[in-house]
């Protein structure tokens, strides 16, 4: 049987690390006992129901290619980004295989130099990764040299920080070269001007996003050669990472021909397109997970605590009190236990019981990490009793 480190490791070896980044969300099709998946960031409520019809329908069409200019799709989408003038930002706007693809895309795109990440401790690595099989030189988020191509993931996964728009605006101009490249890239979750004041429940999200900042982004081109490009994944707000769906906000119409050349043909399939041309258009399901979200990550911090707070009086020490990170409107929660083997016990045990979540140690390097996603209550009473057992057996 392999040993904890190993499977911990491995994530059930599906991934060749020698060359490819590690990432949760595998170890689901091995567990004979699954029961739901901890170890990803998708949405609680799982996938909507309209758009996984629409896209199980699109399958029936899978003879002919999908649209080559991504319509209607896009201009669904376009809509949903910008109720309001959508027609005018609507060419700047391009599809991709899963956020994924469109981070390699403009990574390429970019001219050569130096690459810098956000500012937080550790963020989304497939920049990273696509910076270095580039030939790029890697700077470190505390080094003050502004970049040539920077990338800030905001709200960061996984370690739950958030700037909001004018605390980004500010970092922007600070730390990118002029004649830089910048890329936010952020789920579509709601972004909050403040924690503790808004949470990410609020339809406002659009207003504190940089998909609104068309002046600022204009000024940034015209003045100081500085492109900004944003990218949404869309996997993780409609639970649909099979599907693989991106999006990327262009500087300009130009910019967005350069990537358009570069992209390959038909890289966003007939059911993806079908999906996300139906689920815009979902209002409750977004009214649905801005109600429940924050109130289960609530929850789930509240039913931690008391495994926390055995352990360091087993330890006999509150320094091993477990600390809980990430703004309260997220769909996870990035967990310090402060202790690389009790992260690998509980990343065992809940593997063990069929609710697996996300160990903090391959690709993100943080040992006595893990990442657990906010889930459903009945969901997360199996992801308590598989840590209750550890929970007993520390205190034997
Ligand atoms: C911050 C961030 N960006 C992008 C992605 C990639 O998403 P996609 O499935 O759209 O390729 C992820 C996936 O976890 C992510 O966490």
């Amino acid at each position: 049987m392999a040993s904890v480190s190993e499977t911990v490791q491995n994530d059930s070896g599906v991934w060749d690390t020698r060359v490819q980044q590690f990432h949760g969300g595998q170890d689901w099709r091995f567990l004979d006992n699954f029961v739901e998946d901890f170890s990803v960031t998708t949405n609680a409520l799982g996938t909507p129901k309209a758009a996984l019809e629409a896209a199980k329908e699109a399958v029936n069409t899978c003879h002919h290619y999908p649209p080559a200019d991504q319509e209607p799709a896009k201009t669904s989408l376009a809509q949903f980004i910008w109720p309001d003038d959508y027609s005018v930002n609507h060419g700047r706007l391009l599809l991709g295989n899963g956020a994924s693809e469109l981070i390699d895309l403009v990574t390429r795109s970019a001219p050569l130099g130096t690459w810098k990440p956000g500012p937080w401790d550790v963020q989304y690595k497939e920049y990273e990764r696509s910076a270095e099989t580039n030939g790029r030189a890697i700077l470190q988020p505390q080094d003050t040299t502004p970049a040539n191509l920077t990338c800030i993931v905001n709200p960061c996964n996984p370690t739950g920080d958030y700037k909001n728009i004018i605390e980004l605006k500010h970092w922007i101009d600070d730390n990118v070269a002029d004649g830089g490249f910048v890329i936010q890239n952020f789920f579509y979750f709601g972004i909050l001007k403040d924690e503790s004041m808004q949470p990410w429940l609020s339809p406002d999200f659009r207003a504190d996003s940089l998909t609104s900042q068309n002046e600022f982004i204009a000024m940034l081109y015209q003045t100081r050669r500085i492109s900004v490009y944003i990218i949404h994944s869309w996997t993780k707000i409609w639970s649909c990472t099979g599907l693989r769906l991106g999006s990327v906000v262009c500087p300009t119409l130009a910019h967005c021909e350069v990537l358009k050349k570069l992209q390959v043909p038909w890289s966003v399939n007939s059911p993806a397109l079908a999906f996300l041309n139906e689920v815009v258009k979902d209002a409750a399901y977004m009214e649905q997970t801005w109600e429940l979200t924050s109130k289960w990550r609530a929850e789930i911090i509240e039913r931690l605590k008391p495994l926390s707070d055995s352990i360091a009086q087993a330890m006999n020490d509150e320094e091993f009190a477990w600390k809980f990170y990430g703004k309260s409107f997220l769909s996870w929660i990035w967990i310090d236990t402060k202790s690389k083997s009790i992260a690998d016990q509980v990343v065992f045990r809940a593997r063990a019981a069929g609710v697996p979540v996300r160990s903090g140690s391959p690709g993100y390097n943080r040992p006595t990490y893990i990442r657990v996603a906010v889930r459903e209550p009945s969901k997360v009473d199996v992801l308590m009793d598989a840590l209750r057992a550890f929970e007993l057996e520390e205190e034997e």
